[in-house]
């Protein structure tokens, strides 16, 4: 098998072992997935400038402050749902890597693994990512929930008012449970490693969610539950209500207009997360590195910023802090790292990203992440 070198050939890999539906739900975007692909491009159309005779013969320090923490790398795991479609309980595997490395690992409200195994296996680095849904109850169970199991930091997803409409989905018939038929089976026939391993562990499942529905339900009905996790009902004054209750940190996650990003800093979250949810909301929303700037010059200085959306590299990464981030996170790179290599690939990706910046810094003349204007 061909070296893996980069996010392209995890990709290629990933593609090639996973069922095309459960490939196309990680991969796709909304609408024609103009949105994903500019999320992508916006970082081939940025240059680095090189600077020489920067003496930095000795590794260059890639550790970063964020949120009254020094981690030991500038970028993170975001939050992912359904994620154990590429791999049986990956999100501990994700929490794990995340923990040694010592780098956030955000638990999604659509995790495959309940919010309380995956705190434990990331006791130091794990935040929970809350979708507010149509239930108040269960909103706040989950808050609670949350606060139990010893999370401090909350991220709040905005923008996800309604589901994605991911035509790649929506062709493959893509739903939970899994449609039997000629299609599913051949599908799977043709990828004996995901069918066994799924075979082995379960269906992928909403493991949150599962004890707010029927006792003995289907898993149609906690479909159908998950379905109201994504509700158009958040707005300023909920968040300020989310806001009172919580006693640590929240970001808001989802933001890609610097008047969102204003009225969030003055409804007192302590840091904005810009993110077009990597393109899988609406095709023609812009891409998160064009809007990252605008966000920066109108948010008070040092306000913290927090940014997704395209990143495939080290190199990348130092695209987005120099246009304003102060952290960055990965998505789709995490899935098909295990997707493509197995357990151990997280911390193999993380290794990858890791080597990646510090080259690209030493190729633009940074002696550390601080000195950001070293690139102009
Ligand atoms: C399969 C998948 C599931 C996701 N689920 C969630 C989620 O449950 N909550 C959330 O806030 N964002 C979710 N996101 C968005 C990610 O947190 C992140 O914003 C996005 O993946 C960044 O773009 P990238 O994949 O290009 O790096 C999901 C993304 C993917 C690819």
């Amino acid at each position: 098998m061909a070296p893996v070198v980069s996010y392209r050939d995890l990709r290629k890999q990933a593609r090639r072992k996973l069922p095309r539906f459960a490939f196309d739900f990680v991969d796709g975007g909304a609408g024609d997935e103009a949105g994903l692909d500019r999320n992508e491009a916006a970082y081939r159309a940025q240059c680095l400038q090189p600077r020489v005779l920067i003496n930095s013969d000795r590794a260059l320090p890639l550790k970063r402050r964020f949120l009254g923490r020094d981690w030991a790398l500038p970028f993170g795991i975001p939050p992912i749902g359904l994620a154990g479609i590429a791999w049986p309980e990956i999100d501990l595997l994700l929490a794990e890597a995340a923990e040694q490395a010592g780098i956030p690992y955000v638990a999604s409200t659509p995790a495959t693994v309940a919010l309380e195994r995956l705190r434990q296996r990331a006791p130091k680095s794990a935040w929970f990512q809350l979708y507010v849904g149509k239930s108040e109850e269960i909103t706040a169970d989950l808050l609670a929930r949350a606060k139990a199991a010893g999370y401090r930091t909350l991220v709040v997803t905005a923008d996800v008012p309604r589901p994605g409409r991911r035509l790649r989905d929506l062709r493959n018939g893509f739903a939970l449970p899994l449609k039997p038929g000629p299609r599913l089976a051949f599908d799977l026939m043709r990828h004996p490693g995901w069918a066994l391993r799924t075979a082995r562990h379960g269906a992928p499942r909403f493991a949150n969610l599962e004890p707010y529905a029927e006792r003995g339900s289907s898993t149609q009905s906690l479909a159908q539950l998950m379905a109201g996790q994504s509700s158009g009902r958040l707005d300023w004054a909920l968040l300020r209500e989310i806001r009172d209750g919580w006693s640590g940190q929240i970001i808001l996650k989802g933001v890609s207009a610097p008047q969102d990003a204003v009225k969030a800093a003055e409804t007192g979250v302590d840091a904005v997360w810009v993110s077009n949810h990597g393109g899988r909301q609406l095709s023609s929303a812009p891409a998160p590195l064009d809007a990252l700037p605008g966000i920066r010059r109108a948010l008070p200085a040092g306000f913290p910023l927090a940014f997704d959306g395209g990143i495939r590299s080290g190199e990348d990464m130092i695209k987005a802090l120099t246009a304003g981030a102060d952290f960055v996170f990965a998505g789709r790179p995490f899935l098909y790292a295990i997707a493509a290599l197995g357990p151990s690939g997280a911390s193999r990706l993380i290794a990858q990203f890791a080597s990646e910046l510090e080259n690209t810094m030493a190729q633009i003349g940074w002696s550390d992440l601080d000195l950001q204007d070293g690139a102009g």
